[in-house]
């Protein structure tokens, strides 16, 4: 019987002979006897595959290499309590594919700065292995979410005319090498999407709910631990919802995504905690179990001011932009857990965020977390017509760009609201890994680029 996926049904193999194709993670000789550690890709754990002298081939078993593609013929056994939960009695053991000598993995362990250089290899040691089968999972957690409560997934483009944001952090699409790109798209000027949000409205006020989860691109130069300049973001929009309504939403939605992964991950969890962060389930847990707080920009200016000290060279006053280091002091020493951050200053904030009657902040919401900071941005969007337009004068912005945006307040707009989650910043905070590049599968920050 050809096990397809070991972790699947291991009553069905028990006492049966099973033919298992794998890698080999370690293959240790002894002198009557041999052990081979194989991983099949299903699950976090092993199978330790047993060789004897006894049988044809234990000099050549003996020197099989780590890293190496094999297939063990051979009695199963569940070993619940062993190191490894599976064992097989090997008869036959085929190398299909030897693993040279150069290999870059070896059994000790590295660090995060030189896997870093070998993203072809790094997903099969432990850490990476752990982080990137999460990564598949709270996908589905996502969109099991969003499926389960109606929301239609829009897939909005990756090449737009429009910076949604209007912070100008774009990468231009281009084809030439020379200094005449700038309408390099079939004599229009293109970029790489920011954002999905202007996109993905019109389908909100046509569906009610909906959402965008796919790549983003900003040409930001932060060489910082959770920046990068290619992530996924998820972009949720609801149509008669306000901005009480939107932090529900994302309060709910980071609590089902936290359950589905415990429930779906223990290996993996199970892993973080002994390596990665011994303490990773419980926060996590208590995330799950807790009431987001919900402050204002102002409240938090004032806790800031009073602990001005600790921001040395730093000015703390009303109007400023929040650095990660004052969002950290927010959520980590005045709240100690996830809190949603109110009513921003209007100037610090994008064009599209509904003005308060204060005239002076906007309702937006930024979900701070400890660890990570800035979560998720999100807010109610302006849908007065006159509003919108003024404040895109204000700001200095090309109207004829967005006129289409403007228009969808004419024809049938309503009260809306949504926000972007960025997904691999929630992968940092779930697992406890300190770096972005470390929960993605090919980071792109400004110094790298490898393959
Ligand atoms: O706050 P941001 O810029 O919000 C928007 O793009 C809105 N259009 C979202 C919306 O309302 N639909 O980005 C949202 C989130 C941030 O909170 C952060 O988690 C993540 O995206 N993010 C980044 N993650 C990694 N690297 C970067 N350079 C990021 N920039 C933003
Ligand atoms: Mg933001």
């Amino acid at each position: 019987m050809l096990v397809k996926k070991l972790a699947a049904d291991v009553s069905a193999y028990d006492g049966k002979q099973v033919v298992l194709q794998g890698w080999v993670r370690t293959n240790r000789k002894g002198k009557n006897i041999g052990f081979l550690v194989i991983n099949d890709g299903s699950c976090f754990a092993n199978a330790q595959v047993v060789y004897s002298a006894e049988q044809d081939g234990f000099d050549e078993i003996a020197k099989i290499t780590l890293g190496s593609a094999v297939e063990v013929t051979g009695t199963f056994k569940a070993t619940p309590d062993g190191k490894q939960p599976f064992e097989i009695q090997a008869e036959k053991v085929e190398v299909l594919g030897m693993c040279d000598h150069d290999y870059p993995l070896q059994k000790k362990r590295h660090s995060f700065e030189y896997m870093r250089e070998i993203p072809h290899i790094r997903p099969r040691a432990n850490t990476y292995y752990a982080v990137f089968r999460l990564r598949s999972v709270l996908s589905m957690a996502i969109h099991t979410f969003f499926q389960e409560r109606g929301f239609v997934y829009v897939h909005t483009p990756v090449i737009t005319g429009n910076d949604a944001e209007g912070a100008g952090e774009c990468f231009t699409v281009t084809t030439r090498s020379d200094d005449h790109y700038e309408k390099d798209f079939f004599g229009k000027h293109a970029q790489l999407t920011v954002s999905g949000q202007l996109h993905v409205e019109p389908f909100a006020l046509t569906y009610r709910n909906v959402y965008t989860f796919g790549p983003t691109f900003r040409a930001e130069n932060s060489n910082t631990t959770r920046h990068a300049s290619e992530f996924w973001m998820i972009e949720p929009e609801l149509a008669f919802a306000d901005l009480d309504d939107d932090m529900d939403c994302i309060e709910e939605m980071m609590k089902f995504c936290i359950r589905y992964c415990l429930e779906h991950c223990p290996e993996e969890f199970a892993f973080f905690e002994k390596m990665i962060d011994h303490d990773c389930v419980k926060r996590i847990q208590k995330v799950a179990d807790s009431h987001f707080q919900r402050m204002t920009y102002t409240e938090a200016i004032e806790h800031l001011l009073k602990a001005k000290d600790q921001f040395e060279n730093q000015d703390i006053f009303w109007g400023m932009d929040l650095q990660s280091e004052h969002e950290r002091y927010i959520c980590e020493k005045i709240v100690d857990g996830p809190v949603f951050l109110i009513d921003y200053p209007k100037d610090i904030k994008a064009f599209y965020m509904r003005v308060n009657d204060d005239q002076k902040t906007v309702a937006a919401c930024d979900l701070l977390v400890p660890y990570v900071g800035e979560l998720v941005g999100g807010s109610q969007r302006e849908e007065r017509y006159d509003v919108l337009e003024q404040r895109m004068k204000d700001m200095g912005m090309n109207q004829d760009i967005l006129q289409w945006y403007l228009d969808l307040r004419r024809f049938g707009g309503c009260k809306h609201s949504g926000f972007g989650l960025g997904f691999d910043r929630m992968l940092m905070y779930m697992s406890g890994i300190q770096n972005i590049r470390d929960v993605e599968p090919y980071p792109r920050t400004p110094r790298n680029l490898i393959f």
